[in-house]
């Protein structure tokens, strides 16, 4: 199955996730798992979400893949931080080329993070790892945009 249509199926099931029983921790939890398992090259899946009494920090949420040291970030730091503060995707090829990183695995080569917005406020972040050089592209982005569409309903 090509990516597109690996997206396609993946957004029907993440329908079902949403439309089912459980708390909107236990549904970004499945969600993670559902990519980090069906989609390749995402070795790494996770929700960061805009702490509700610290407004520029991020907070680790559910995630699937190998526990992180980075459980709060600042608005600024890193990836994810930098894709906060400016409230765009960030897609990098090579986090060996970036100064403003937060390491969590030596085995990572590409990262993307896309914000979730509600109300045109960021409220959280998908984070994804892979271990492939360059593995995400606007694709990427598209389809996790819409799932962050999806997901801010229930955060
Ligand atoms: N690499 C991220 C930190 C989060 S981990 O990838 C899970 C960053 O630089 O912000």
């Amino acid at each position: 199955m090509d990516r597109d249509n690996i997206f396609e199926t993946m957004l029907a099931r993440i329908n079902r996730i949403l439309d089912g029983d459980g708390t909107g921790n236990d549904k970004m939890e499945r969600i993670c798992n559902l990519l980090k398992n069906n989609v390749p090259e995402y070795d790494w899946v996770g929700f960061y979400l805009v702490d509700k009494n610290v407004p520029d920090e991020l907070v680790l949420g559910p995630f699937a893949g190998e526990p992180t040291e980075h459980k709060r970030i600042k608005f600024g730091q890193g990836i994810c931080g930098q894709a906060a503060s400016r409230r765009e995707s960030f897609i990098v090829g090579d986090v060996s080329k970036e100064e403003n990183y937060l390491s969590c695995s030596p085995f990572v080569k590409s990262e993307i993070v896309v914000p979730v917005f509600r109300n045109g406020q960021i409220i959280g972040e998908l984070d994804i790892d892979s271990q492939t050089p360059a593995a995400f592209n606007r694709n990427d982005e598209k389809f996790l945009r819409r799932i962050g569409e999806l997901v801010a309903e229930i955060i």
